[in-house]
């Protein structure tokens, strides 16, 4: 059937990085074009609230648009907003945070200062994910999603995200594959072997991790693998090879093999050390890390009596970060390789005030509940679906003086943030930093006081 063509003028962005039109008072979802411009695009969804369409011409610019970087930038998944200047970026961003305060938590007197934006726009991300995958034609891909597919991948030749050397190392473990004949993972069938190329570079020391996922068994040759890899790349400092043997399409694995060097990179941020492995969550982009920590830190006050609970702390960072500020810190979180790495990170820094909670938020919330005396400061740093409800009960119940929040979706913030408040909080003000230009993606720091 053929598909309908559209003129329409675009009038916003949405979260998910799609621009916003009207066609006859129904809301169209458009991939490509920016607001203010005026674009041809084909309807490629109707629904009966909404369309989605693709562009296919720009027929009126906006004075917003600025030439793209990157080569794939027309198809990749990765950087869809990297045609608008970096400042209205920005501006959009803020304008998301302000609606979803309004929208979801009915919080439209709550300061939201302007987005504070990222000194490196490109070569930002200190980790990339590169995807094998089994072309229809039995050839292979090793790279990116295209934009909207969660079943292509197309061959990344540069990528402007990691640092330069990234893009390099990608195209030679696509060549020694071929050139091996390794058999790739085919995501429908459950076949073949290689299935993601993970590479995490640190920024302020000169680690360089790449970890090799598979299937389950040996990579092949391993000995040689390693040989012709340093011998091409002296700058790496650890080869790691996870095994997933397992259908969900992961860059994790269940059994991790040290192929080279010590199985970790090392990390600074401000002058603390930190461990990271394969496995483990790290803040993507170093400096704004920094940036967002110092920016939640600066609304802290402490007196060095407090006890602080660190929830969903991941390898321990923010904990750490914040015990010379207090008396103890507990920190909890789910994932039993990030609480090693963050016991180990703790050793590393000579913190004795510091412990750590393997287990869910809500379980360790409602056995504390029942139990002990109470936290002076809770931080809170989930991921994108936010507090779990049972969490955020417990959480109210255990009623710290301040909760210390980061947050990394603000429609699930806002969700939150309403409970919060309808509890008896105190929300003045919310600070916005961008860790991932060229996205969608915002950051949170803020406080919550009890009223
Ligand atoms: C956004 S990361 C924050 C990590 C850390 N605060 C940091 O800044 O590096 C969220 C962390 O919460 C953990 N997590 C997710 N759900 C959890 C749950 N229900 N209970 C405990 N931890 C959880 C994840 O494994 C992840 O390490």
């Amino acid at each position: 059937m053929e598909k309908k063509q559209i003129e329409i003028e675009i009038t916003d962005l949405a979260f998910d990085g799609k621009s916003v039109g009207y066609l006859d008072g129904k809301v169209v979802f458009l991939n490509g074009g920016l607001p203010g411009e005026t674009v041809r695009a084909e309807i490629t969804r109707s629904k009966p609230r909404y369309n989605q369409a693709m562009v296919h011409e720009i027929i009126r610019k906006s004075d917003q648009r600025v030439p793209a970087v990157c080569p794939h930038f027309d198809y990749c998944g990765g950087c869809t907003w990297q045609d608008l200047g970096y400042e209205h970026q920005l501006a959009y961003k803020k304008k998301q945070v302000v609606d979803c305060l309004q929208r979801l938590g009915k919080l439209g007197d709550v300061e939201v200062h302007d987005v504070i934006g990222s000194s490196e726009l490109f070569n930002y991300r200190n980790k990339m994910e590169f995807s094998f995958h089994v072309a229809p034609d039995d050839s292979f891909t090793l790279g990116l999603h295209r934009r909207g597919r969660f079943d292509e991948i197309f061959n990344v030749e540069k990528c402007y995200l990691p640092q330069e050397i990234a893009s390099e190392i990608v195209i030679w473990m696509r060549d020694y594959v071929s050139q091996k004949q390794i058999p790739i993972y085919d995501v429908f069938e459950h076949t073949g072997y290689m299935r993601f190329l993970m590479i995490r570079q640190a920024k302020n020391t000169d680690g360089l991790m790449i970890n090799i996922v598979t299937t389950k068994g040996d990579f092949p040759d391993e000995e040689s693998l390693v040989a012709e890899m340093i011998g091409t790349f002296p700058q790496i400092t650890t080869i790691v090879h996870n095994q997933n043997g397992g259908k969900s399409n992961i860059a994790t694995g269940e059994i991790e093999k040290v192929l080279y060097g010590p199985g970790y990179i090392e990390e600074r941020l401000f002058d603390t050390t930190f461990r990271i492995r394969a496995n483990s969550f790290f803040q993507t982009n170093t400096r704004q890390a920094e940036t967002l920590y110092q920016t939640g830190f600066d609304m802290l006050q402490t007196d060095g009596s407090e006890r602080l609970l660190d929830l969903y702390c991941g390898t321990g960072s923010i904990g750490i970060l914040l015990a010379s500020r207090v008396a103890e810190v507990v920190g909890v979180e789910l994932v039993p390789d990030a609480v090693t790495v963050a016991r180990e990170n703790a050793e590393v820094n000579n913190l004795t005030n510091i412990s750590f909670f393997e287990g869910f938020v809500r379980d360790y919330l409602r056995e504390y509940n029942q139990n002990s005396s109470a936290f002076d400061i809770v931080v809170v740093d989930p991921p994108r679906a936010g507090l779990h409800p049972k969490a955020l009960k417990q959480l109210i119940e255990l009623h710290p003086p301040t909760i210390l929040h980061f947050s990394c979706n603000p429609a699930t913030f806002a969700r939150d943030a309403g409970k919060l408040t309808e509890s008896g909080y105190f929300l003045k003000e919310v600070k916005p930093v961008d860790m991932f230009p060229h996205t969608m993606h915002i950051e949170l720091a803020t406080v919550f006081r009890a009223g």
